[in-house]
């Protein structure tokens, strides 16, 4: 069995954690496979804590993959030339694994995408939406879901938010139970929320699912920061509608994401036109067309057949490595994070950096939003926080990260502001929102993963540390904003 590295063996701090979250010590094979599979991260002395953004893709599975296109020859699928068939049945394969994979076989129809937004987009823009409908969604959404209340307006259907508690950042149950009860005449009514929060790591209940169906709603799941480090059971919640990209989940490929549908929604779904692949006839002399019964529908042109394949070598890397593993790394580590960062105060008391969400390990992923603050409890901007990040090799993201409305309530943006600024809108630059509004906007994301280990999550509570007692004023960050826009 492996055993941690010496220096960790050694370090009382290490120690400490494991008194803390003895579980880790299951997780030993994730530090083995830092080794092999992701040597290049201690090669190349990065310290990645970007995994919301992107999973890293360990080395055996590109070497799988590209022995596959070395060793073979694949053509277009769906023809009986021999090329041809050796393509579909390497796609067949990768379908039937990814619907085990989340043991939806037997009640979801697997459409494969671009990624999670192209699977959103296909929701969107054929959702029943009319007069007679209604969109809801979570003040928690990536600008992906947000983007569906687009067609409901174009389509005429009515949509609302359901907003967070500024606490904790969850769902305000009562609000969003009121909400569930009403619009009760309305016909086609969806209802979409992201199984866990793309910044604050909130994992909302999936019993919102069951809830909101027993209460007429279509259900829309946006699975897409949950997928990488918990199991997601189609069979145990039935979402009509999942979302997901596969490189968050193992990296490797990009540009390949699922939208499931449970097989009794499917119909519901109105394409509004149609391309190659997805007809069983279309004709020129008279404007007819059929639609295939099956995920062939929404999936335009020629899939991405040579990376399908690589699809399924990832889902059984996983597999290999076990989700629940991966889980309980991701939950030691973040709990560990959480409590740390908690503790880094400014010789007056001041925390050197203000978490935002849950501030404790539960009903949470890996993903961690915060503000830096100096002595003087001044918000440190976040891009002179990354500049600094950047010169260490620590990979963390900052900005809104396409979900204004977590940013709304943590930056207590009102209705009022961003109807004043909408008025007087420019660019849309953050400089120029800060501007108008005069609130900061924006926070630093750092978020853990399956190649995450300890020593990462300390370099970055040591990087937290030098800012103690640090003065806004005593630090030239025009200099430094130079330096970041020229190079
Ligand atoms: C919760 C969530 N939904 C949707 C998306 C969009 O994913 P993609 O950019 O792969 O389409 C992301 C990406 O970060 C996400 O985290």
């Amino acid at each position: 069995m492996t055993t941690f590295p010496t220096h960790l063996l050694q370090s009382k701090e290490f120690q400490k954690f494991l008194r803390h979250y003895p579980e880790y010590e299951t997780t030993t094979k994730l530090d083995e496979l830092r080794k092999t599979e992701y040597a290049r991260l201690d090669k190349m002395h990065h310290v990645y804590l970007d995994y919301t953004g992107g999973n890293l893709y360990g080395i055996s599975q590109l070497d799988r993959h590209h022995k596959l296109l070395k060793e073979n020859v694949f053509g277009n699928p769906h023809s009986t030339n021999p090329t041809s068939l050796a393509a579909t049945r390497l796609e067949k394969e990768a379908r039937k694994y990814i619907l085990e994979f989340f043991n939806a076989q037997d009640d979801y129809i697997l459409v494969l995408t671009a990624n999670a937004s192209a699977g959103l987009k296909i929701v969107g823009e054929c959702y029943p939406f009319d007069e007679d409908g209604h969109f809801l969604l979570t003040f928690d959404n990536h600008n992906s879901v947000n983007g569906i209340r687009e067609f409901a307006k174009k389509r005429g259907a009515s949509f609302c938010y359901s907003p967070l508690d500024i606490e904790d950042l969850k769902v305000s149950e009562k609000k969003l139970k009121k909400q569930l009860k009403k619009y009760s005449d309305k016909k086609n009514k969806l209802f979409a929320f992201p199984a866990q929060s793309n910044v604050s790591g909130v994992k909302h209940s999936l019993d919102w699912i069951n809830k909101a169906q027993d209460k007429g709603w279509d259900v829309l799941l946006d699975a897409a920061a949950f997928v990488p480090s918990s199991p997601l059971d189609l069979k145990k919640y039935q979402p009509n509608f999942v979302a997901l990209s596969f490189y968050k989940i193992f990296g490797y490929p990009t540009g390949i994401g699922a939208l499931l549908v449970r097989k009794d929604t499917f119909h519901k779904l109105q394409k509004p036109w149609f391309a190659g692949g997805t007809v069983t006839f279309a004709a020129v002399n008279e404007s007819f067309h059929s639609l295939k019964n099956s995920h062939e529908r929404f999936e335009d042109g020629t899939i991405n057949y040579l990376d399908i394949p690589a699809v399924k070598i990832g889902l059984e890397y996983i597999n290999d490595i076990g989700m629940d593993v991966i889980n309980t790394r991701v939950h030691c580590l973040t709990g560990w994070l959480l409590h740390k960062l908690q503790k880094i105060k400014h010789s007056n008391g001041q925390c050197v950096v203000n978490i935002f969400g849950p501030k404790i390990n539960q009903d949470r992923g890996g993903t961690i939003i915060m503000n830096f603050a100096d002595s003087d409890g001044r918000t440190i901007p976040w891009d002179f926080i990354e500049y600094k990040a950047n010169q260490q090799k620590i990979s963390l993201r900052t900005g809104c990260f396409c979900n204004p409305g977590v940013d709304e309530v943590n930056s207590c943006v009102t209705n009022d502001d961003t109807a004043q600024y909408s008025e007087h809108f420019g660019t849309g630059s953050f400089k120029e929102i800060v501007a108008f509004m005069g609130k900061l906007r924006g926070a630093i994301r750092i978020s853990v993963g399956l190649a995450s280990n300890f020593d990462d999550v300390n370099t970055f509570i040591h990087f937290v540390k030098g800012f103690k007692d640090k003065s806004s004023k005593d630090i030239d960050f025009g200099a430094h904003f130079e330096v970041m826009r020229h190079g």
